[in-house]
């Protein structure tokens, strides 16, 4: 399903179990939130979890943020009744996690089919090596409207664990299986979050891995701690001078000696079409932040 853009550039987790942070999630300038009832949530915590979850949204029913609900998988103890609250719920999607072929989405998405949950989209975690291997087959269900799916979010922790690799600053070890996420993403509508940076007193580093993300194509960050959110937002949308080019470049495809023109000369650059399509994106992705 080719989504239309929903700003995406800030994602953070809370756990379910949390009573606090899950309090002070509403008040958070994030553009979307998890509430999270997998890693986050120790096992013997999940029921209690599930129930605070459906008391939150029961007293929260609606929110200016897009509302997120991670379920435990379908194959564990807990994903049967995890699923069954989170529709409850009504969140705009849930997360599965550690998908690793395309039959966990579409048996969600006929469950929630059968439910007439109709607005309930699927966002999905890759973050095991099947889930890498399969991309492919995963992302393709994002051309089929169907599915529901709309986004993948990378988990870059659990990535390392069953990979083995360690995860060092700069994530050398990762960066060729984070790009195969991103373009698959790409090549068929899907929208793509980058992994979480653990160390949340280390802003400096948490820094320099939201500009790799940027650079990597990645349409923003989950976060664990709200101190992060403030710089995900500014790092994944268009600069000022990137706006301001994408400005220039629409306004000088409008002139009437240009509208005819596949190519014109801007500032001593080659601008071409395809650079006023990057430009209204450029537009249209401000002004998702903004609404
Ligand atoms: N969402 C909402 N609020 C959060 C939060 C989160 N993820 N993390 C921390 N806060 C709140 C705290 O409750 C505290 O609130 P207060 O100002 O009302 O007292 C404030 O932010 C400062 O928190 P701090 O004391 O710095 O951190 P902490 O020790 O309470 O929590 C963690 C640290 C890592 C345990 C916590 O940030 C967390 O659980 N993060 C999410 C982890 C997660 O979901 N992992 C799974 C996906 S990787
Ligand atoms: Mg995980």
């Amino acid at each position: 399903m080719q989504s239309s853009i929903r700003p995406r550039r800030s994602v953070l987790y809370v756990p379910a179990a949390n009573a606090k942070a899950m309090a002070k999630s509403g008040t958070l300038d994030c553009d979307a939130i998890v509430y999270d009832l997998e890693d986050a949530v120790a096992p013997g915590a999940k029921a209690d979890a599930r129930e605070a979850l459906k008391a939150y949204f029961d007293a929260n029913p609606s929110s200016t943020k897009q509302r997120v609900i991670r379920v435990n998988g379908a194959g564990t103890e807990w994903g049967a009744e995890d699923f069954k609250a989170a529709a409850a719920c009504r969140p705009d999607a849930i997360l599965l996690p550690k998908v690793e072929h395309p039959l966990g989405i579409l048996s969600a998405a006929a469950e929630l089919d059968r439910l007439g949950l109709e607005g309930v989209q699927l966002w999905a975690m890759i973050e095991t090596p099947l889930g890498i291997v399969n991309i492919g087959d995963i992302a393709r269900l994002g051309a089929q409207p169907d599915s529901r799916l709309v986004c993948f979010v990378v988990g870059s922790n659990d990535l390392a664990k069953e990979t083995g690799v360690p995860l060092p600053k700069g994530r050398s070890t990762l960066l060729h299986w984070l790009l195969q996420v991103v373009i698959h993403a790409r090549a068929y509508g899907l929208d793509v979050v980058d992994g979480v940076y653990n160390d949340f007193r280390d802003q400096a580093g948490f820094e320099a891995e939201c500009e790799e993300g940027v650079v990597l194509g990645f349409d923003g960050k989950t976060l664990i701690h709200p101190s992060q959110i403030a710089f995900a937002n500014q790092a994944f949308a268009p600069s000022p001078s990137e706006l301001a080019e994408a400005q220039r470049i629409v306004s000088a495809f409008a002139q009437p000696e240009n509208t005819d023109k596949g190519v014109i000369a801007l500032e001593g650059k080659m601008v071409e079409r395809l650079h006023l399509d990057i430009a209204r994106k450029t537009l249209a992705k401000a002004g998702s932040t903004q609404a």
